[in-house]
């Protein structure tokens, strides 16, 4: 395993034939179909984590719970990465269904913010670790791990998922491919990775491709 302290990483990705997760005015949901969105909370409820970043929740705001008919099992940790803490007091995030928030912030916030999204039971830790002007990806998944969380999954935007592969984070990729083409002007599954030679391009195995309804659920897991 490639992350820090044991444990797997799963990114989650969802998008258009063309690799696409979102139009170029934001529009993205329900790219995929109610299979694939099915087996997407199947997922969930075998991890112990999700981990998203706060470009999601600004667009979507997904709750993140596995929501399965008749499903009582456990409920997973949702973490955020929010380093200016613009996490919205109404965040469906906090409607206190689910499991426990936890928001990785920087050092500098708004405490009155901060105590209004304490108040709605989130823990806000702030991170003394970046990348750049963003919080660390790997420092937030070894603290995860420290709190207990061995088995995360990322369900992000582009941003959050190109640091999951440029800092070599990630074990395994659930893909959700759906049969309709968004186009070049459409938002890129994966923000840059800089790479400047092909052999430093991160290598999958694929590991399974599965029928979801109309979507394509293709697996993949860390070849290098
Ligand atoms: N189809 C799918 O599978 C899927 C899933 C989720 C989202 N989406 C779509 O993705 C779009 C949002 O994309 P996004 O790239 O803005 O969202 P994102 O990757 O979820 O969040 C990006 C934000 O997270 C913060 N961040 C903190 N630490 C970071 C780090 N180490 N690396 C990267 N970012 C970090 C940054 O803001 P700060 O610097 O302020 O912290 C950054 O702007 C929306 O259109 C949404 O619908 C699609």
């Amino acid at each position: 395993m490639s992350t820090p302290g044991g444990g797997s990483v799963t990114l989650k990705l969802a998008t258009s034939l063309d690799g696409r997760i979102a139009l170029f005015n934001g529009a993205s949901q329900w790219i995929t179909g109610e299979a694939a969105r099915e087996k997407v909370h199947q997922l969930r409820s075998e991890h112990d984590v999700i981990l998203t970043g706060i470009g999601t929740v600004l667009a979507d705001d997904p709750q993140m719970t596995v929501r399965l008919p008749g499903y009582d099992g456990d409920q997973p940790g949702r973490v955020v990465l929010d380093t200016r803490l613009r996490l919205p007091e109404t965040a469906k995030l906090l409607n206190g269904e689910g499991g426990m928030v936890l928001v990785f912030c920087g050092g500098d916030v708004p405490a009155g913010h901060q105590a209004a999204i304490e108040a709605k039971g989130a823990v806000v830790e702030p991170m003394n670790r970046f990348d750049g002007p963003s919080i660390s990806l790997k420092a937030a998944i070894a603290r995860i791990r420290e709190l207990g969380g061995d088995n995360i999954m990322i369900e992000a935007g582009a941003k959050i998922a190109a640091s999951a592969l440029k800092h070599d984070l990630v074990d395994r990729i659930e893909w959700f491919r759906a049969p309709m083409v968004l186009g070049g002007d459409g938002l890129p599954v994966f923000a840059a990775l800089g790479l400047e030679r092909l052999d430093e391009a991160p290598i999958f195995q694929r590991v399974g491709v599965t029928e979801c309804g109309a979507d394509l659920h293709e697996s993949y897991q860390k070849a290098r």
